[in-house]
């Protein structure tokens, strides 16, 4: 049985990486008009993952504050979700699993669905914690995001990861009523196994997104949920921050709503300080958004937060939760600020090469140069496994 309180994320904590790349320095380098970047597509710097980062280091880094603050007790799942993973077998929790010293009695799987992964994570994560609620879910999404150099989505990179811990009685987000659903088979955004960077339509990925978003409000509304004047604020997909303006543009347009400048700026203005200086995150994108907003709006107590989870491919959900009060006690708003401010910015020369780096694939031993200022990191590839250190 479900407790009186509802179901909802407990805590949340994000982790990016050692280094960024202003876009100042990749329009210098490409001759871009910088307002482009910074207007166009509402960017100003991207997360560079070190040589000896990735998306394990970067989801036990946003993992491990919640389990220091919580215990793991009754953590019995992990669900880790990503679309950059580093092995087509084993998932990448239980690496997290091993670093953090989770309980060995527990569930650890990765999933994929582009950038949606980790809200269909999120949704198994409720069920699983109302058929128990003693039980905790701890859903990560974690991804290093990467386009080939000199390509039009380059200026859309970024890595981060976004830690949440699921729970009965939650402290931060409490979901209530039902999922507008939607799924259809575009190629608008894919990455084969043969490659590492992505391969994207631009502007086809674009109209899939708002179509998708057309869709799954219809089934939001079919399925009896709030109407779009009830929410104080809205969490998109932010693969580029000006995309989350075109989709509220569009959601409202197709309401009958003004689609006035600032009515869109309320709905969602909050939610992007984070994604504009991490850039795209894929999986953890719409979970940064939520953070940028608690960390930053003025008293959001019980009112209706927005979800809008999109993934190329494609698959997209809408749905609702109410902010839980005494919520502020719980932010973690200084530590993610420290995340961001901490990292070291590079050249564009300095970006290259980490873009440019891969392993071998011989089976040899290939340590990784220490990099990283994290407490954890990726030490080497030692016959086709990889190596991680806590410090
Ligand atoms: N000042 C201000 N604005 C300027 C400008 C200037 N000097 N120069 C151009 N702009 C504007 C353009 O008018 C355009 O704005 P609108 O879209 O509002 O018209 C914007 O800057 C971008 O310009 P272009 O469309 O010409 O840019 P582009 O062709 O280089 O590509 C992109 C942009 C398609 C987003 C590309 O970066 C890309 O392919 N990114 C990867 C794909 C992506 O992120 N898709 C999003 C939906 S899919 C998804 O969400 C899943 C996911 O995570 C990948």
């Amino acid at each position: 049985m479900a407790s009186d309180s509802g179901i909802g994320i407990h805590d949340l904590s994000f982790a990016t990486t050692e280094f960024v790349l202003p876009h100042t320095a990749l329009a210098e380098y490409n001759g871009t008009e910088i307002g482009k970047y910074h207007i166009g597509i509402g960017q100003e710097s991207m997360s560079v993952p070190a040589a000896d980062e990735d998306i394990v280091t970067l989801a036990a880094a946003a993992a491990a504050p919640i389990v220091e603050r919580h215990g793991s007790e009754r953590i019995r799942t992990v669900v880790f979700a990503t679309e950059s993973s580093i092995d087509q077998a084993k998932s990448g929790g239980v690496y997290v699993h091993s670093l953090l010293g989770l309980p060995s009695a527990a569930r650890v799987v990765e999933l994929k669905q582009a950038c949606y992964g980790a809200t269909a994570g999120l949704q198994f994560a409720l069920g699983l914690v109302a058929r128990d609620p003693s039980q905790q879910v701890l859903v990560i999404a974690s991804d290093v995001s990467k386009y080939e150099l000199d390509s039009p989505g380059e200026a859309t990179q970024g890595a981060a990861a976004v830690a949440m811990l699921v729970g009965a009685d939650p402290a931060l987000i409490r979901f209530d009523g039902p999922s507008g659903l939607f799924t259809a088979d575009v190629m608008d955004f894919w990455r084969p196994n043969y490659r590492d960077a992505a391969l994207v339509d631009g502007q086809e990925s674009i109209s899939a997104y708002l179509q998708a978003v057309e869709g799954c409000w219809k089934d939001y509304t079919e399925q009896g949920g709030h109407s779009l004047d009830e929410f104080a604020a809205f969490c998109y997909h932010q693969p580029f921050t000006k995309m989350a303006y075109k989709a509220h543009r569009h959601l409202l347009n197709y309401c009958g709503f003004d689609t006035d400048k600032d009515v869109i700026e309320q709905g969602l203005g909050q939610t992007t300080a984070y994604n504009r200086v991490i850039g795209n995150s894929y999986t953890a994108s719409v979970y940064l958004g939520l953070a940028a907003l608690l960390d930053q709006a003025e008293d959001l107590t019980d009112r209706s937060i927005g979800f809008l989870s999109y993934g190329s491919g494609s698959v997209a959900e809408f749905f609702a939760g109410q902010v839980v009060p005494g919520y502020r006690d719980q932010l973690r708003t200084a530590e993610h600020q420290k995340a961001i401010a901490r990292r070291t910015e590079l050249d564009y020369a300095g970006y290259k090469e980490l873009h440019e780096r891969s392993f071998p694939t011989d089976g040899g031993d290939y340590p990784t140069p220490v990099q990283t200022g994290g407490q954890f990191r990726l030490a080497a590839l030692r016959g086709h496994k990889r190596i991680y250190e806590r410090r």
